[in-house]
């Protein structure tokens, strides 16, 4: 598959197949990927991926964060047992969760360069998953932004930031693409030369 192909046709994927993507496919995409450019050879990534029995545990974290954050607030007892279990059961549902995270240096600026480097990664496991006819959804769900779900999860936030997690397995269905703005409205060239 061309570059170009991968890089036009990638579609972020909502519903996915059941089956698994082996772990020899997994490893692959997230070996390649570390030859993002990473300023100081940081190389910051951290990846967790929840499957099988791992993603009851991580299900049952996000829904507390959900209820942390007051979600299921104004609803009645069987509504929230009702909304509860679909969020539960659409996250079983997906083969794989792949939590991304890296130490948060305290100099800003490194901390900038960490975070471009961790999603330049994550580009790079978007493309090779597609390859691999993976598809991926990047996601950055209030969850991680909650504390409480970070401890959760066995990280300290003040040591930690959660940078996503990617939604992975084979798609059921893939979206129609969106459309991109011409890039001339967005481009300017400064060559020394009137513009005309
Ligand atoms: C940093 C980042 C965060 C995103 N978070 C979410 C998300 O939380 N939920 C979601 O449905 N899509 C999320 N997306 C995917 C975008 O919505 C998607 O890329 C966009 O709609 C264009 O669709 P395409 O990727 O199929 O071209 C995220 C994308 C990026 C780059």
């Amino acid at each position: 598959m061309e570059l170009l192909d991968a890089i036009r046709n990638r579609r972020s994927i909502h519903e996915y197949k059941k089956e698994q993507v082996a772990s020899e496919v997994l490893g692959r995409i997230f070996s390649e990927a570390a030859w993002a450019p990473t300023h100081r050879m940081k190389e910051p990534w951290h990846i967790r991926i929840y499957q099988d029995e791992g993603k009851s545990e991580y299900a049952k974290s996000v829904l507390d964060s959900y209820v942390r954050q007051g979600f299921f607030e104004g609803y009645e007892a069987a509504k929230v047992d009702q909304l509860a279990s679909g969020i539960r059961d659409f996250l079983l549902n997906i083969p794989h969760h792949a939590l991304i995270y890296m130490e948060r240096d305290k100099d800003f600026r490194k901390f900038e360069e960490d975070y471009a480097a961790v999603c330049a990664y994550i580009q790079n496991v978007q493309l090779l998953a597609w390859k691999e006819g993976v598809g991926i959804l990047w996601t950055t769900s209030p969850y991680l932004y909650d504390a409480e779900f970070a401890r959760h999860m066995g990280l300290d936030p003040g040591r930690y930031k959660l940078v996503s997690v990617l939604q992975m397995g084979y798609p059921k269905r893939v979206p129609k693409p969106k459309s991109r703005t011409p890039i001339q409205k967005k481009l300017q060239i400064y060559d020394g030369n009137e513009k005309s």
